[in-house]
């Protein structure tokens, strides 16, 4: 199984930030956002990744290859020497082009002949998941293998939250996954009875291809991936793995979100991050 990777978007809420370097290769802390989503791929050991990018975006792929420049200078200390070998080895990408920001449900439709007629994941760069136990999309993969159907990562989200995410409602099934009966993209407060959003990380069956490659095979098709999913479950099931409390997802898509991570990260690489910075915003206010 491959796994599709949309980076082609604007990024409007990175703004000016993201004006020209991609927020995909924006560092949290010590390496570009995209490098964790890629790390995921490689521990999931899924058969390669297929990056979907767009015009000036060409150093989302420099990153994960080889370096001349770099191979250039004589000497580098060891371990930095092992960082920078470690993520030109880290993945073959392969790179197809999603020509105008159309959307998501556009971006996985580029880069469908990419991954081939068979199932394929779908991850988001801008989030970032850290699990205490089971990494969240191997245990997707473990529903997929078992239920043979499509299954999407779903977070509990508080009530007020609701309307930044695609919203499911159905219910639990006797194989522990959530059985999706409908989703609302981006509800208001209180409009959906279900709190439980869909999180950035995707597996589906060839039946998805179908439906997006109906939908734009004249070019003028314009379905979100939300409304992908919605076809998908009038023809097969679509199951939700619910993440528990020790799963965590940064969303980085907004610059305060991407903040967040980075100071984490931080934290979790020098313990005196947080008193350091805690002192400097103490002095500051003094
Ligand atoms: P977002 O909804 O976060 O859109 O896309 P965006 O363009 O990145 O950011 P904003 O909302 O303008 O600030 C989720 C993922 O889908 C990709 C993005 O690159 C991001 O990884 N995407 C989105 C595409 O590849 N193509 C698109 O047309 C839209």
């Amino acid at each position: 199984m491959k796994a599709l990777i949309p980076a082609a978007g604007l990024a409007t809420r990175c703004l000016p930030a993201s004006k020209a370097v991609p927020k995909e290769l924006f560092p949290v802390f010590d390496r570009p956002a995209i490098q964790y989503v890629v790390e995921e791929i490689v521990d999931a050991g899924l058969d390669g990744a297929v990056f979907v990018t767009a015009a000036g975006k060409e150093s989302v792929l420099d990153h994960f290859d080889f370096s001349p420049r770099l191979a250039m200078k004589k000497s580098m200390a060891p371990a930095l020497q092992k960082q920078v070998d470690y993520t030109s080895s880290l993945i073959d990408v392969i790179s197809v082009r999603q020509k105008e920001a159309k959307g998501l449900g556009h971006a996985v439709f580029s880069g469908l002949a990419a991954v081939g007629d068979e199932p394929f994941a779908v991850m988001l760069p801008d989030m970032i998941f850290l699990s205490k136990g089971k990494a969240v999309f191997s245990k997707m993969f473990d529903a997929f293998q078992q239920s043979g159907a499509s299954v999407i990562a779903l977070m509990e989200v508080p009530e007020e939250e609701v309307s930044k995410y695609g919203i499911v409602e159905g219910s639990i099934d006797d194989s522990g996954l959530f059985s999706i009966s409908s989703l609302i993209e981006k509800p208001l407060p209180g409009a959906t009875p279900s709190r439980y959003a869909i999180m950035g990380r995707y597996i589906f069956t060839p039946t998805l291809h179908s439906i997006l490659r109906h939908d734009y095979r004249d070019g003028s098709g314009e379905m979100e991936l939300t409304d992908a999913m919605t076809e998908l479950i009038k023809r097969e099931k679509l199951y939700g793995l619910i993440m528990d409390k020790d799963d965590f997802v940064f969303d980085t898509g907004d610059l305060k979100g991407y903040a967040l991570a980075s100071a984490f990260m931080a934290a979790q690489h020098h313990p005196d991050f947080m008193t350091q910075l805690q002192k400097l915003l103490e002095d500051i206010r003094r």
